[in-house]
């Protein structure tokens, strides 16, 4: 299974990066699973206006971030919250590409603040933008207080009392990845199950 762990962070020393490099990591240390970073400061999106159409020749990067989102079979989003929301450069990233590369799949939802609440506004706030994208939000969801204080630069969880919450956010994601995944191969190989 493919799995891209996205981070929403565009600033320069991101604390949502590092948080990234640990979840990605971890996964990928399941042999079952194939685990990508993709760091949003990488790929030359533009401000939106018009959403991404392959057939409209897009600039090569843009179309690498497109291919990928297609073809991963789940995602992680982890956001900074700012003002009480997610990332404007996550939404703009969604906006952009539009549904198609997201519906269907499950989505784990991680938030991070440097106060105490963890980002939860933001976090709720992106559960209710995925379900508009027709994807499927993870019930369990990784909010990380006082993020500054728990990784290291390359993504080291330094405070081991959080590698509880870390786990079980991971264990809920990869169940309901898989079942997801699982229903799309399925679909493609047999017929479904039809109303009337
Ligand atoms: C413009 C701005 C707004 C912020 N708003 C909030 C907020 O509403 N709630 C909160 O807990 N932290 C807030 N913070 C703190 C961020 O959550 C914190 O800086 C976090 O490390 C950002 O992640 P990043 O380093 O990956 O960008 C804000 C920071 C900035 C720069």
């Amino acid at each position: 299974m493919n799995v891209l762990v996205i981070s929403g962070s565009i600033r320069e020393n991101a604390s949502t990066l590092k948080v990234a490099r640990h979840l990605t990591a971890t996964l990928s240390s399941n042999e079952a699973i194939q685990a990508e970073l993709i760091d949003l400061t990488v790929y030359e999106y533009p401000i939106w206006k018009e959403v991404f159409h392959l057939d409209e020749n897009p600039p090569e990067e843009c179309r690498i971030l497109h291919d990928k989102l297609f073809a991963c079979d789940a995602m992680i989003f982890i956001t900074p919250e700012y003002n009480g929301s997610y990332s404007l450069a996550l939404k703009n990233m969604i906006d952009y590409y539009g549904l198609k590369v997201f519906e269907k799949k499950a989505i784990g939802i991680s938030a991070v603040s440097v106060g105490a609440l963890g980002g939860i506004r933001a976090a709720l706030q992106l559960q209710q933008l995925v379900l508009a994208i027709y994807a499927s939000p993870v019930p369990q969801m990784l909010l990380i207080p006082q993020v500054q204080t728990r990784f290291a630069e390359a993504g080291e969880l330094l405070d081991a009392s959080f590698a509880n919450n870390i786990d079980r956010f991971l264990q809920d994601f990869i169940w309901y990845a898989e079942a997801l995944f699982g229903k799309r191969k399925s679909e493609q190989s047999a017929s479904s199950i039809k109303l009337n």
